[in-house]
């Protein structure tokens, strides 16, 4: 029998988001499922969409409050840990890491969602855009800054864009180094991938696909609500379910952080050439099938 080789962490990441050190104290319980992605790629839909198979298509859940970012630095990790470790229910956490700087766990459920990422800049433009004052304060001002703070963004989306792209995610992080850490591991028999647009596509085929893959029957007597309840008109009306915090860090609140739920926005405002320049990136930064499966959902 082939024997697995499970990753292990290699270094800590910290910066004015994250604190991987969180993980370190984690302690981890075998049906634990943890949602990941670079950001911006339809972590909280996947969010609701398990936290609907969890509980059997109930509403009013507190998903985001339920399901929390385990790295953010923000709450500290005394706040943070303790809250976790008094959930009842399966639990489902989020992380934004690349695997390299996770506590990995080989019980665990891992479900990695890629979007193309010129959908992922536009999303994340409109989520900074529209952050107010108290979101950049806890970035910026609470204990345990690593890092340049995390700076507003200029009035042009473009300009956001060659930026993220010239200087490897900034101000962020870098997808590259996200997504060929998560495709790496891709085969695991712990982790599934996943992409926006096959969520768009077909969203009751990748459900079953997740039920399947959690090891949650379907009752198929909740279907259509847990169908609803997935609907990108659901998630906007009852945004502040779902999104961090109520949507308090928003202007606008959380419909703002539900933003569009549409992809190729980016087509109407770059060139051909603009455009042409994140497929040369990636396609340096990226295996082919890999940059291949990140822009279609393919492979
Ligand atoms: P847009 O900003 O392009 O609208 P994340 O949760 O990783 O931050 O991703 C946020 C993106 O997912 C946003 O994209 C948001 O609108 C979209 N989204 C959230 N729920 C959705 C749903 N049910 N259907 C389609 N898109 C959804």
């Amino acid at each position: 029998m082939k024997t697995i080789k499970w990753p292990v962490k290699k270094q800590e990441l910290q910066s004015n988001h994250f604190d991987s050190t969180m993980w370190n104290d984690f302690k981890f319980r075998d049906d634990d499922i943890v949602i990941s992605t670079y950001a911006k790629s339809g972590t909280t839909w996947v969010q609701q969409i398990v936290s609907q198979l969890i509980f059997n298509g109930e509403t009013g859940l507190p998903v985001a409050e339920m399901s929390p970012w385990v790295d953010l630095r923000v709450p500290p990790k005394h706040v943070k840990l303790p809250a976790i470790e008094a959930q009842n229910h399966r639990r489902f956490l989020k992380t934004h890491l690349p695997v390299e700087n996770l506590n990995f766990s080989p019980k665990a459920k891992y479900i990695y969602i890629g979007r193309d990422g010129r959908d992922v800049i536009w999303s994340m433009y409109h989520h900074h855009l529209n952050a107010n004052d108290k979101f950049y304060e806890a970035l910026n001002e609470s204990p345990g800054l690593v890092g340049p703070k995390i700076e507003r963004p200029g009035d042009s989306v473009v300009e956001y864009y060659h930026e993220w792209l010239d200087k490897d995610g900034y101000p962020i992080w870098s997808l590259w180094d996200n997504v060929n850490s998560w495709w790496a591991i891709k085969d695991l028999p712990n982790v599934l991938m996943l992409h926006f647009n096959n969520l768009k596509k077909d969203m009751p085929g990748e459900i079953r696909k997740i039920a399947a893959f959690l090891d949650i029957p379907i009752d198929e007597s909740k279907w259509n609500d847990i169908l609803t309840h997935c609907s990108f008109e659901y998630m906007k009306e009852n945004a502040a379910e779902s999104a961090p915090l109520g949507g308090a860090f928003w202007e606008g609140g959380a419909k703002t952080f539900i933003n569009k739920g549409t992809n190729g926005r980016w087509k109407d405002l770059l060139s051909e050439e603009e455009a042409a320049k994140y497929d040369k990136i990636a396609s340096e930064k990226l295996l082919p099938e890999c940059a291949r499966w990140l822009k279609t959902g393919e492979y």
